[in-house]
């Protein structure tokens, strides 16, 4: 990998990643999973400055779905945890990198001490104009749909909206991602760990976004191998249906 292959002008402004296997990078070194959640915290930090210092506008991370509420109640309590340790370490850096921090996903359900420590953080970096870090916690894809679906029912139930004004882009505009305007579909989406499946991530969103599996384990994947996947992310032809190269 040569830095220098990327082509700064090609970097895609919306990147979404499905952090995943941190568990098993514990498990194959006889830690608790635990322990990879921990390492796997570095990995954020390390690849959020990497994206910020490329001009990737949105980074969007797959921090918890609605699903893993699932796991057993240690590791649950662990991972929610882990917001004040991290925010509490990285702020200062986020706001020297101009980075600011938002959320999707139904975080109200959050412990209120993981909830109190994301909306610190929000609140401290509400300033920054650089990148945006999207924390997807407690997020489901078809939570999100259902919610837009709800919202939109009720428009038209109260007179607000006729049924044939229901629109792609109406729809678009009532999803939790519509806060980021023309950023809200990624461009690249990136799962580590070697599983290639989606896990009720963003499901509208990445119609026309690329894929990319990488077979590292979450907290072994570094800034050079993000790198390589945007070069590899600008190796793509992206058509959305057309014919002509964009
Ligand atoms: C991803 O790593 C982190 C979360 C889902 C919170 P995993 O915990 O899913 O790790 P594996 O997939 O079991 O290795
Ligand atoms: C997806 O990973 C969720 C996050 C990375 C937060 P999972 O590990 O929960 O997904 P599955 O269970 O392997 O599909
Ligand atoms: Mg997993």
């Amino acid at each position: 990998m040569n830095p220098a292959d990327i082509d700064i002008n090609r970097v895609p402004k919306h990147v979404a990643i499905i952090m995943d296997g941190n568990g098993r990078w514990a498990k194959k070194k006889h830690l608790p999973r635990i322990a990879g959640h921990k390492r796997g915290m570095e990995t954020v930090e390390e690849i959020t400055t990497a994206a910020s210092n490329l001009g990737v506008k949105l980074l969007t991370l797959y921090a918890f779905s609605t699903e893993n509420w699932k796991r057993p109640e240690k590791e649950v309590k662990y991972i929610m945890s882990l917001p004040s340790t991290f925010f509490d370490r990285f702020i200062p850096k986020l706001i020297a990198n101009n980075i600011q921090v938002k959320t999707i996903g139904n975080v109200d359900q959050l412990p209120a001490k993981t909830l109190a420590a994301v909306r610190k953080a929000q609140e401290d970096t509400k300033d920054c104009t650089g990148m945006v870090l999207n924390f997807a916690l407690n997020y489901g894809s078809r939570a999100e749909i259902v919610d837009t679906t709800k919202k939109i029912a009720t428009l038209v139930k109260n007179d607000q909206l006729d049924i044939d004004n229901i629109s792609e882009q109406l729809f678009n505009s009532n999803l939790e991602t519509s806060k980021f305007g023309d950023l809200s579909d990624p461009d690249l989406l990136i799962r580590t760990s070697g599983e290639e499946r989606i896990s009720n991530f963003l499901l509208w969103q990445i119609a026309y976004s690329e894929f990319i599996f990488v077979d590292k384990m979450w907290p072994d994947y570094h800034e050079d191998d993000f790198k390589q996947t945007i070069i590899d992310f600008q190796s793509r032809h992206r058509r959305f249906g057309g014919l002509k190269n964009k």
